[in-house]
Order: structure tokens, then C-alpha cells, then sequence
């Protein structure tokens, strides 16, 4: 759903503005807009061009069925939308002697049979229609979610950066999750060949800031306390999904709205039982955690940096110099929520097994009674949990300064 308002993004949209002006003088664009799964991308693609007043726009969107990504779904798409624009007697007439080749791409055409095509008359019949639609109207074609896109639709965007570089009046905008980038997706070599290219340009979309993360929240959220807002503004990491989920249900109770839980839980969910059990107890220490001492708590380091590979391929976790950390301090959260009661209580007690002899300090100190989860309970009240960029190592340091009962009860 597109919210009334659109938060932010000046930047983005004045430099899609000055696209669209340059390729309106002659010089056609393919601009790839890459960010994580609910930043904003269709967002701002529907700012901008919802702004255009004399343009078509047509857009298409990649699928995947499965495993499988259906070919040519997102130009087929846009092909059927210049025929609700235009008519089909005026796109088979663009399409001049590459008539065939379109009746392959858009069945709806009622042309009968495409006989034997080749992939490049299919293209040259596309970027024909494109360019002829253009000179009649102004042309802007979106392509979302290139990350599904199937290895003909990558193949044909290839052909068109080229070919409509040249072509007045004509911007293409593709979407993709720069977050599903991993491991050897096709889609990584198809940019890196994209970007080379003179008319491609690449607009990477980051998370928002603090002032406009807090004005998505009060438009959604009207009634929330100046504390409320903050609160959301913090938890969401500037994401706007996240912030809108959360301001749904801002005030109802601490918890997190269940689509929002299951959103940041999909891609864990499509991992091994393995991994997924060694991302629970990973949570348990933080956002941040050593790879060594995770190795320790879960006394299996054979099997551990194949674990951390699938985590790290699925966008789940991501790494750096100082080691590892959760995509989102939201996740984290989750994965603990996951634990049950009595589990929790002993990955905290593994935890402090471990830590505890090497800094000197003894597991009645670090689990007193019934007090909460020393972890978690660093986790919920220090700076080690509202900055990300503190390791598990440094929330123990932090938590020397911890004593016996002092942390009971924060939540
Ligand atoms: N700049 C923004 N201003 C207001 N709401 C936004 C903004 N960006 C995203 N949203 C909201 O966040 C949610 C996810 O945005 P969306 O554009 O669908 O993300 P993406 O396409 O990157 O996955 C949507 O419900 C949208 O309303
Ligand atoms: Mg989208």
C-alpha cells in the first residue's frame, strides 16, 4: 500500500527528477535502485513517477514460482501495458516486422503462433516498441524486484541499457533487493556488467533517518507519545517497514505485530534446523557475537563456519572485520522470543560457563538465583543493546561492572 505521504527522499527523487529531465533531451537512462526488502523502493519509484504528468508508465514485476523465475514475466508485463495505453493495433504496428516475435511475449496480442524466434529478434521487437511508444508519449518502464528476475529478462535489460541509451524520452527504473545479493546470485554479475555501461546509473537506497523515520511513525501512529515515537524510531533501524509495522500497533502492547515477526523470520525459516539453532543461541549473546565463543557455547566448531556461510547467504546475518552481527537488532530480538523458558535459561547459564572462568567471575555471580538472564538482561538495559556495533565481548566488559540483583526485572 502506498501511504499518503512519502517521508524523506528528497535527495533520491531530485536525482530521478534530473534523470528524467536529461533523458527527455535525448539521453535515456536505466537507473537500478537497490536497497533491502522493505526500504522503500516501490515507494519511491510510486513518489516519482505518480508526479509525472504527461508520462506513460508501465511497469512490470519479476516472479518467481518456487525456485523457478517465470521468463519474461516483468516485459510481458510492461508489453501488455502499452497495449491498455495505446492499443494493440498500435503496439503490433511499432512492432513492425517484429510482429512474431512479440506474439511470443504477449499471448493477449492474438497473433497465433510465434513460429521459431530467436532471443534477439525477441529483443530488437521489444526495444522497437519501446522507442516507438516513446515518441508518441513520454516513457517510463519499471521493473521491480530484478532479483527474481529469470536469466532472459537480465539478458534483454543488458540489450536495452545499451540500445535505448541513445533514445529521447525514455527512463527505466529497476528495483532490486541489493540484501538478496549473496553468495552467486546471477543478478550480482548482471550488474556489475550493467553498471559499465554509460546511461546506467545506480541509486542505492539507505534506511532513513532519524527525523524522517519519526515522521513516518506520528502519520501512522497519531496518538503516540513524543517517548513512543522515539522508542519505534530506534527499534526500526530507520527501515521503513519495520517503523510503519510497529507504529501500527504502537500503544497496544509492547509487542511486535506478528507480520512484522514473521517478515524479519522468513529467510531464517528457510535455513537447516542446524543453523536456525545456532542463530537462537547466537541471539542470546546480541546483536554482535564472537564466532570463538559462540564455537564454545555450542561445543560443535567443526560444523560452525558452514553455518555461518548459509546465515551469511541468506542475508541473515552479515560480517565484518570484528566478526558477526544480526542484519537487524529486530531479528535478534525475535530469535530470542523464540527460545522457550527453560532453553533461554540454559544458553545463559552456557553462556556464563563459558565467560565466566576466563574473566574471573563466578557462575553465582553471573546467574544469582532467580534473577533474569544476564545476557539478556545487558541486552534490554545497557548501551550494549541500542548500539549494535558493541560485541558480545564488550557487552561482558560492560557487564563487570554488574552485581547481584542489580539487573533484576528490566525488560
Ligand atoms: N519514504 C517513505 N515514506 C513513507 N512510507 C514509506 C517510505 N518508504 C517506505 N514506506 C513504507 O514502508 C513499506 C515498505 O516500503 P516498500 O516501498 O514496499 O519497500 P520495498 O519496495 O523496498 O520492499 C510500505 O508499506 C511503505 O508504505
Ligand atoms: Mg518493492
Amino acid at each position: 500500500m502506498l501511504r499518503d505521504r512519502v517521508v524523506g527522499r528528497t535527495e533520491e527523487l531530485a536525482a530521478l527528477a534530473e534523470l528524467w529531465a536529461e533523458a527527455r533531451a535525448g539521453h535515456g537512462h536505466l537507473v537500478l535502485l537497490g536497497g533491502e526488502a522493505g526500504i522503500g523502493k516501490t515507494t519511491l519509484v510510486r513518489a516519482f513517477t505518480e508526479g509525472l504528468s504527461d508520462a506513460t508508465v508501465v511497469t512490470g514485476q519479476c516472479l518467481m514460482f518456487g525456485s523457478e523465475a517465470m521468463p519474461y514475466a516483468a516485459v510481458s508485463q510492461v508489453l501488455r501495458g502499452l497495449v491498455a495505453v495505446h492499443g494493440a493495433d498500435r503496439v503490433i504496428e511499432w512492432a513492425g516486422g517484429g510482429r512474431d516475435a512479440l506474439a511470443g511475449l504477449v499471448p493477449s496480442l492474438g497473433l497465433g503462433g510465434a513460429g521459431a524466434v530467436d532471443a534477439m529478434q525477441q529483443f530488437e521487437a521489444v526495444a522497437t516498441v519501446l522507442e516507438r511508444a516513446a515518441a508518441a508519449t513520454p516513457l517510463v518502464v519499471v521493473i521491480e524486484d530484478l532479483h527474481w528476475a529469470d536469466p532472459s529478462t537480465a539478458s534483454l535489460l543488458q540489450f536495452l541499457a545499451t540500445t535505448l541509451a541513445d533514445s529521447p524520452a525514455i527512463l527505466m527504473l529497476a528495483t532490486y533487493r541489493s540484501d538478496e545479493l549473496t553468495g552467486r546470485h546471477p543478478l550480482r554479475a548482471t550488474l556489475a556488467e550493467l553498471q559499465r555501461r554509460p546511461g546506467v546509473r545506480r541509486i542505492p537506497l539507505g534506511v532513513l533517518d532519524s527525523g524522517a523515520a519519526a515522521e513516518l511513525v506520528t502519520g501512522v501512529a497519531r496518538d503516540a507519545t513524543p517517548a513512543m515515537v522515539a522508542r519505534i524510531v530506534e527499534r526500526s533501524e530507520g527501515v521503513p517497514y519495520f517503523a510503519e509495522e510497529m507504529a501500527r500497533v504502537a500503544g497496544r502492547h509492547g509487542k511486535l505485530p506478528n507480520t512484522l515477526r514473521e517478515a524479519l523470520l522468513v529467510r531464517v525459516h528457510g535455513l537447516t534446523e542446524a543453523t536456525q539453532r545456532l542463530l537462537r543461541v547466537a541471539a542470546v549473546a546480541g546483536v554482535r557475537f564472537d564466532e570463538d565463543l559462540l564455537a564454545e557455547v555450542l561445543g560443535e566448531p567443526d560444523s560452525l563456519s558452514t553455518r555461518l556461510r548459509e546465515a551469511l547467504d541468506a542475508g541473515v546475518l552479515v560480517s565484518d572485520e570484528d566478526g558477526y552481527a544480526f542484519r537487524h537488532a529486530l531479528l535478534c530480538e525475535v530469535l530470542t522470543e523464540e527460545l522457550l523458558p527453560g532453553e533461554a535459561g540454559r544458553w545463559h547459564g552456557r553462556y556464563a560457563d563459558v565467560i565466566g572462568p576466563t574473566r574471573g567471575v563466578s557462575r553465582a555471580t553471573i546467574c544469582p538465583g532467580t534473577c533474569s538472564p544476564p545476557v539478556a538482561s545487558m541486552k534490554h538495559s545497557g548501551p550494549a543493546w541500542s548500539a549494535p556495533t558493541h560485541s558480545v565481548r564488550r557487552i561482558w566488559t560492560d557487564w563487570d561492572c554488574w552485581r547481584p540483583h542489580s539487573s533484576c526485572g528490566i525488560g
